[in-house]
């Protein structure tokens, strides 16, 4: 596999852009095909013709050493979101260490193939380095959220499309005031944290759009969904500058969407004037014994549920999914998918190892295509 070194890889960027040629690193030039004809079939092409941005999850290395993945990510993607690079483990590893060069790697690339890119995340209780956490049990988690907030958005000011400021911050088992999860953040600072990252997000880049994303809203026998609800609405009565609500989408393969309460869910946050964005679709499976034409029905059926709960009810100006490609998946860690007990390969994403776009992709590429065009 063809490993580039940093220097190499941005070298192949710069000389792309100056040469005028279609931009791509010298290593990625042969893997992109931009015929006129494939262009139209794409999901880039399918979201830009319905005025929305569509994408995925990716890590740099990926980028670099795999051509045919970078390839199909320019071809299909017009947005795309680091994987971990934003995370505080990345980004902020000790209290005076920054690395902002995988992030900015990522986002040149971005800017170099025309995507977007958004960022991933501010405030969250995983991927949350433990020097951090001493220093929020130390009374120092105003300070801290301030200072991390202002480097990392700051850095970006203007360059990123949305954030995902707060994640997760909602889980009814830990039996909290509102449902919050009982996180080192609210342990520190109370259910104000939350608040208080909104401001500190919304004064350092007034240009990009402010996200609270969550998962599983119809779980806990659908109380979630009302607890999420119920936490956003409160942070608008409170003037708290959120401007829309990220659906991971995290689907099951076999467990039927529940439709009406996804649909019902998208009707609130538009009734509260926010926008809704579909982040981390993905389809985790039971049954990896069965052949892929099986699993990929099953899959493309639990897709299509989904999207046709959502756009039943909204557009979402972002589309991602939680990897671009089978190659990719964290379904295929067992620390995160116990049914996956042998790291098998999966099938719960648009394109597979071959890169072949995968009854999946299909799926989104219809919905999006039936999506009205934009005015
Ligand atoms: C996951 C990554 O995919 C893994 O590689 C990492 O080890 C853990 O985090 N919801 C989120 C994402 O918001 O940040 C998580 O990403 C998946 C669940």
């Amino acid at each position: 596999m063809n490993h580039l070194t940093r220097r190499q890889f941005l070298k192949g960027l710069g000389l792309s852009l100056a040469a005028g040629c279609f931009p791509c690193s010298l290593t990625l030039a042969a893997t992109i095909n931009s015929a006129p004809e494939q262009a139209a079939t794409t999901l880039r092409a399918a979201a830009k013709r319905a005025g929305l941005y569509v994408g995925a999850a990716v890590q740099l290395r990926d980028l670099k050493n795999e051509p045919d993945f970078a390839g199909t990510l320019i071809r299909e993607c017009n947005l795309v979101v680091p994987e971990g690079a934003l995370k505080w483990n990345v980004v902020h590893p000790q209290y005076n260490q920054w690395n902002f060069n995988p992030a900015n790697d990522l986002l040149a690339f971005a800017k170099a193939h025309g995507l977007r890119m958004r960022g991933h995340t501010l405030v969250w209780h995983e991927a949350f380095p433990d020097w951090a956490k001493n220093l929020l049990t130390q009374g120092y988690g105003l300070s801290l959220l301030e200072e991390h907030i202002e480097k990392v958005m700051g850095t970006y000011k203007g360059k990123l499309l949305s954030w995902d400021v707060v994640n997760e911050a909602i889980n009814l088992k830990d039996g909290q005031q509102q449902g919050l999860r009982k996180s080192p953040w609210l342990k520190a600072l109370g259910p104000d944290y939350i608040a208080h990252a909104y401001r500190i997000a919304a004064r350092t880049d007034p240009t990009a759009t402010l996200v609270y994303n969550d998962y599983m809203l119809t779980g806990e026998e659908g109380q979630k969904g009302a607890a999420i609800l119920a936490l956003v609405r409160s942070l608008l009565d409170k003037g708290v500058p959120l401007h829309a609500v990220g659906l991971q989408s995290h689907l099951w393969a076999p467990k039927t969407v529940d439709v009406p309460k996804i649909s019902a869910f998208c009707r609130e946050v538009k009734a509260m004037g926010l926008d809704l964005y579909i982040t981390e679709l993905d389809v985790g499976e039971q049954d990896y014994g069965s052949d892929f034409a099986s699993r990929d029905k099953l899959v493309a059926q639990r897709v299509d549920e989904y999207l046709n709960a959502v756009f039943s009810e909204c557009t979402p100006r972002e589309i991602l999914t939680w990897g671009l490609s089978t190659r990719h998946s964290w379904m295929k860690d067992p620390r995160y998918f116990k049914t996956n007990t042998r790291a098998e390969p999966v099938r719960g994403l648009p394109f597979d190892e071959d890169m072949q776009r995968t009854p999946f992709g299909d799926t989104l590429y219809k919905a999006l295509s039936a999506l009205p065009p934009a005015s």
